[in-house]
């Protein structure tokens, strides 16, 4: 046996990067495969959790090539694991593991089936982590020992009680396989019913937009797509982030939208504690904030608990002021549901609550562990809210992406995961350039000087969004007053606001 041959690759050469990989890389939309660094599938799980008939079968279906690395080295070291175990020893083996994941993490459009213990090495799970998705499978111990059965191929399995050496096995690589991101359980599912969860998993994985979004700190990213609320506590895995949480939210997003977050919470390994806080800018305030660290308190969230932020601006701000002061500041999440708090109030870091004397004169700058955002959750928002979160929308398109203000001038809001795309890289590149709020970051206030000032002089009656219409609105006619900007720019925002059915004067006052 040639042990030289397995350290040179050979088995390699001519064998893959076929194009038939790469043409079924493109019907499953997967233009996005650079940044998503998704060239590979990775499959692992614990033996009997049908990693190798999972892996065959998605292959089969997607049309990439499938590796299984147990498999391949038994074929370069000619002999099979249980005589590669009694030959040179688990030490040997695992070595063979660890250059075969560096060489495969090389390669683009395989599926690929891990052993066992593969993925239990951080270092495995990096290079492999980096080259592709990675995917957990389990499955409980009665089916687990069902499915094994009496197999005899299984080294680690040759002891008189099977179901405690599972046990403690398990135990062993609880932690390892708790940092994969995505889970799946397989104990009453076919292979086949995994396979099509493998699909779907990749396809909203492809489908999800990233954001990346820099600070002093390091950075966060923006995860933007369809149905990624049921994603929350996989992406929050992803970044470290577990254990006992809280979801902070109001009735009538938390009646819409906890449970489902709630549940991908849990599958992730989380222990969310649910808090609801009364809906309205009313309740932006410190004493909503006091009640949260009572219940933060009193659920036992410590240092590390992340906090969700599920809702609007408000929920946002408030929760987020919570998580920057609570213990010196805990992980925030913002899970925007407003169009409003997904293009402007989610991104950049500014939480606060409101004073009697005046809007967000309390408050922090905290950074967000990411920001997830799902459009289909805008479904049930208010159309008046709708309309709210299109200004901030235009005042994107106005401060930094003429595409983006022509677009909104010619198509409207569709493809609005596009829009919404675009005007959060437009708040993404003004915070990164300015993250404090001492210069460049006060082109955001754009109409807001007096909207705040209308909004708060209506008692509130006048959303957000509707007030900064209007603040846009006298912002240009003072500019073109003092010979800053062309009426024709005017004339434009004028248009635009009005095509959304947006306010352009308030109270009385009327610009022109
Ligand atoms: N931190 C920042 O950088 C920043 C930036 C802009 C605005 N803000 C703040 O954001 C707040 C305004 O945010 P907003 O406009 O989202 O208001 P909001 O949070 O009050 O939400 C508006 C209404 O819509 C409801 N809602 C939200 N999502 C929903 C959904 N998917 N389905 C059904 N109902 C839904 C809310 O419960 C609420 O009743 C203000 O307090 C403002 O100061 C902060």
């Amino acid at each position: 046996m040639e042990v030289s041959k397995w350290a040179s690759g050979e088995y390699e050469s001519g064998k893959h990067a076929s194009g038939q990989a790469a043409s079924s890389l493109q019907t499953c939309k997967l233009a996005n495969l650079r940044t998503c660094k998704l060239a590979n599938l990775i499959i692992t799980g614990f033996m009997g959790t049908g990693k190798t008939s999972v892996g065959r079968e998605v292959a089969r279906r997607l049309g990439w090539e499938f590796v299984d690395m147990d498999a391949l080295i038994e074929e370069r070291l000619g002999m099979s694991i249980p005589e590669i175990f009694a030959t040179y020893g688990e030490g040997f083996f695992r070595r063979q593991e660890k250059e075969l994941c560096r060489e495969l993490a090389q390669r683009r459009g395989l599926v690929i089936a891990t052993g066992g213990g593969a993925l239990v090495p951080e270092e495995n799970r990096r290079v492999l982590g980096e080259s592709g998705l990675l995917i957990c499978l389990t499955c409980e111990v009665d089916e687990l020992l069902r499915r094994l059965g009496e197999v005899e191929d299984r080294p680690l399995l040759e002891v008189a009680d099977r179901r405690r050496r599972i046990e403690s096995l398990l135990a062993q690589r609880r932690e390892a396989y708790g940092r994969i991101p995505h889970h799946i359980d397989t104990t009453e599912l076919t292979v086949e019913e995994v396979a099509e969860r493998v699909i779907e998993l990749l396809r909203s994985e492809v489908a999800m937009e990233r954001i990346p979004v820099r600070t002093p700190g390091g950075g966060y990213e923006v995860h933007l797509g369809r149905g990624l609320l049921a994603r929350v506590g996989d992406l929050a895995r992803r970044r470290g982030l577990r254990g006992r949480a809280a979801l902070v939210t109001n009735p009538t997003v938390g009646g819409l939208y906890a449970p489902a977050a709630v549940e991908s919470l849990r599958k992730a390994g989380f222990d969310p504690l649910v808090i609801e806080v009364p809906d309205g800018e009313a309740f932006k305030t410190l004493d909503t904030v006091r009640f949260l660290y009572d219940r933060f308190v009193d659920g036992g969230l410590d240092r590390a608990s992340p906090v969700f932020a599920l809702g609007g601006g408000v929920i946002g701000d408030t929760a987020g002021f919570a998580a920057a002061t609570y213990m010196r500041g805990v992980p925030l999440v913002q899970l925007p549901t407003s169009l409003l708090a997904m293009v402007d109030a989610s991104v950049g870091g500014k939480v606060a609550v409101d004073h009697p004397k005046g809007k967000n004169l309390i408050g922090a700058f905290h950074q967000p562990e990411l920001v997830i955002v799902d459009p289909d959750v805008l479904a049930t928002l208010p159309e008046g809210e709708f309309r709210a979160g299109l200004a901030e929308v235009i005042k994107a398109g106005v401060i930094g992406s003429p595409a983006l203000f022509e677009h909104l001038e010619r198509r409207g809001a569709e493809p609005l995961e596009w829009v919404i795309g675009e005007a959060i890289r437009v708040k993404a590149a003004v915070v990164e350039e300015d993250p404090y709020e001492r210069g460049r970051r006060a082109v955001l206030n754009l109409g807001h000087t007096f909207g705040h000032a209308l909004e708060v002089l209506s008692g509130f009656s006048l959303r957000h969004g509707e007030a900064v219409a209007v603040g846009m609105a006298i912002a240009a006619e003072v500019a073109v007053g003092l010979g800053l900007c062309e009426g024709s720019v005017r004339e434009r925002l004028m248009a635009l606001l009005r095509k959304f059915g947006l306010p352009t004067a308030c109270g009385g006052y009327e610009p022109e």
